[in-house]
């Protein structure tokens, strides 16, 4: 077999075959082909797309190329989450305990990552003492005993996929639905999950801004992860503003801590309880969604689900006194309202140039070295379809330095005030299922 001739395959359009697939991907990994076939192998892709079998293939020869995450030592079925990335996304810090509240196996590798805010791991490391390094033996043991476990990424998972993103990101060929779908698939897959239920956003926060597209990525995930045997369904759900009203990190867990008992967000907790809902679905839990949802609903409202949460940081060395008393959490030293310069109602928000403005306090990375200051971030006050009043406040800024008129900026400009009446985004846009 010749990489030339895979290269002249998919440009003129036709299937490859799974061996030309796992070809391809194995003399890659072994860095047995250069970057310049490889690369006019994805424009190929970019161009010409890709069938969900070959999309199949080429995830299945992912997670081929690195270890697999072995994780048939803990009882039930392992399910897990995806989100395809927003701004003020608190959801995960909310939906592990949740859905392990009801005896659920929640087994979660997590990352860091570049972004508005740091990843879930850093969010929780915002709580003193809370650490994510387990070794395999005590996340299996702890996931066993408490249903839930939060690590950072341990072994060598996806290598392949890696070096792929590192030259997709150089080659024009990121925004690939054939190769975002098998990246993101391939690193659950690897990671050792059963049942998968995705969060695929659309809006000015998201990856996807047009809702054909979120849909698409959304059939192709489903059906790769269908055809590998996994019970896998997708939630296309907005983020044409930020989720729930804290975006930075310590101040996610308190916003998160406050869902977990019944008082947080309106949208941040329905989005919980739909994605909730259909976790416990998807591991054979419930055979409704409706079902699912009551028992999610009961456990938030008789204190369960906050208990497991409790238990969950308590078992990776977390302060439970600084989950009881949020206020010990890491705490900024300056809090600033921006004031409305109108009244009227705020008719739109530019999610993306919130999360940058939370970027700009420190809340996130702007390179891998970046240091991320836990303590900082925005709590909206105001969202879309709110009346305000000139002077009133729309967000407070936290921050450890009393010179913020560059965010103040971005902010004014990311916040749209008419004097026009408009409904607040439909949050779930669409399930997908097949
Ligand atoms: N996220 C991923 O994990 N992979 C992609 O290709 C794009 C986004
Ligand atoms: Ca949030």
């Amino acid at each position: 077999m010749r990489m030339y001739n895979i290269i002249e395959k998919k440009r003129d359009g036709k299937v490859l075959t799974e061996e030309e697939v796992r070809f391809f991907i194995e003399e890659y990994t072994n860095n047995r082909v250069p970057d310049y076939q490889v690369s006019a192998l994805l424009m190929a892709i970019y161009l010409q797309q890709m069938n969900d079998s070959e999309c199949v293939h080429l995830t299945n020869a992912m997670v081929d190329s690195g270890d697999i995450i072995d994780l048939s030592q803990i009882d039930g079925v392992k399910v897990d989450k995806h989100s395809t990335g927003g701004v003020g996304d608190t959801t995960t810090l909310v939906l592990a305990p949740l859905v392990a509240s009801l005896g659920i196996p929640v087994a979660k590798m997590s990352g860091r990552g570049l972004g508005h805010t740091g990843g879930t791991l850093d969010k929780l490391e915002s709580i003193p003492g809370f650490h994510i390094e387990l070794t395999n033996d005590d996340f299996i043991r702890t996931v066993n005993q408490n249903k839930v476990a939060v690590i950072g990424q341990t072994g060598n998972l996806t290598p392949a996929d890696k070096k792929l993103y590192s030259l997709r990101d150089v080659t024009a060929t990121v925004n690939s639905i054939p190769l975002i779908a098998s990246s993101i698939m391939s690193k659950k897959i690897a990671s050792g999950a059963d049942a998968i239920v995705l969060d695929v956003k659309i809006g000015s926060g998201a990856f996807m801004k047009e809702m054909n597209d979120a849909v698409q990525l959304a059939k192709t995930m489903v059906a790769i992860g269908k055809k590998t045997g996994r019970n896998t369904m997708a939630v296309i759900s907005d983020m044409n503003q930020p989720l729930g009203c804290a975006i930075g990190n310590a101040l996610e867990v308190k916003e998160a801590i406050d869902t977990l008992q019944g008082k947080g967000p309106k949208d941040l907790t329905e989005l919980c309880l739909t994605l909730g809902s259909q976790m416990v679905v998807v591991a054979g839990k419930a055979k409704t969604v409706e079902e699912a949802r009551t028992r999610l609903e009961e456990n938030i409202a008789n204190g369960k689900a906050f208990q497991t949460f409790q238990t969950f940081i308590a078992a990776q060395g977390g302060d439970i006194n600084a989950i009881d008393n949020p206020e010990k959490l890491p705490q900024a030293s300056y809090q600033i309202e921006l004031l409305a310069k109108s009244s009227g109602t705020v008719v739109q928000m530019d999610a993306n140039a919130i999360g940058t403005a939370a970027m700009h306090l420190g809340a996130g990375r702007v390179t891998k070295e970046t240091e991320i200051d836990l303590s900082v971030g925005l709590i909206l006050h105001k969202k879309i379809g709110d009346q305000v009043k000139e002077g009133e406040t729309l967000l407070k800024i936290h921050s450890n330095d009393r010179q913020v008129d560059y965010v103040k900026d971005i902010l004014y400009n990311s916040i749209i005030i008419e004097d026009s009446q408009v409904e607040p985004p439909p949050l779930i846009h669409q399930l997908i299922t097949i």
